[in-house]
């Protein structure tokens, strides 16, 4: 098709299209033809439905000429340069939503959600950002003390080698029950305030010895 003619209005309009290579003459109140020729076919008539998006112009039948930062059939897409990595959205120009995991304006940064404690660094492994942690705490945010000797009878580990004992349990490893008044006679304090007894004693404390009939 051949190159069209534009009228002034059409002319300023096209002043607007940075990204366009043509050559623009000055507007002329004239009111003949005058005009540009573009390197493309300009259909003032043109119609684009769906219409075209975020400012594009339709320059000819379901053609749209997308303003910068945008593409796509009716310039509906973003488009991010630098590109969104690891998986980031192209919101709109130059921003980009960033998946869980990673931030940064081009999402090219790896976060850890809620961070890495105790020391923890957070590092991408196959695109997934993971808190690598110390030796001697674990979980998610390395928020899990170790206690290597292990915290026995409800007891919790709240830091290396370190457990929290309930009531009546003691110990590295909450493994010594507590009895707050000795079992007597060779007994053995079992569990909390509880006595196993030797034969013949029994009783609380071990302190009966049983009758002999
Ligand atoms: C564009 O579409 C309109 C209405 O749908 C039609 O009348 C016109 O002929 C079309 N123009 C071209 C160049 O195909």
């Amino acid at each position: 098709m051949p190159p069209v003619h534009l009228h002034p209005t059409e002319l300023a309009l096209l002043a607007c299209l940075a990204a366009l290579a043509c050559v623009c003459v000055a507007a002329s109140r004239s009111d003949a033809p005058r005009g540009v020729a573009l390197p493309f076919v300009f259909d003032t008539r043109a119609t684009c439905a769906p219409p075209c998006k975020h400012a594009g112009l339709c320059i000819r039948n379901n053609t749209c000429f997308c303003s910068r930062g945008y593409e796509g059939e009716t310039c509906q897409y973003a488009s991010c340069y630098p590109k969104c990595k690891n998986g980031g959205q192209c919101l709109r120009p130059g921003k980009c939503r960033c998946p869980p995991g990673f931030g940064g304006k081009y999402c090219h940064k790896v976060t850890c959600e809620s961070g890495c404690w105790n020391g923890g660094e957070c590092i991408a492994v196959n695109g997934v950002a993971k808190c690598i942690c110390p030796s001697s705490w674990a979980g998610s945010k390395c928020q899990e003390a170790i206690c290597p000797q292990g915290c026995r009878n409800g007891g919790s580990c709240v830091a290396p080698g370190i457990c929290s004992c309930p009531e009546g349990w003691l110990g590295g490893a909450c493994h010594t029950a507590v009895c707050s008044r000795p079992c007597l006679n060779g007994g053995k304090c079992i569990s909390p305030e509880t006595c196993r007894c030797r034969a013949p004693y029994s009783g609380p404390r071990c302190e009966e010895k049983k009758k002999t009939h």
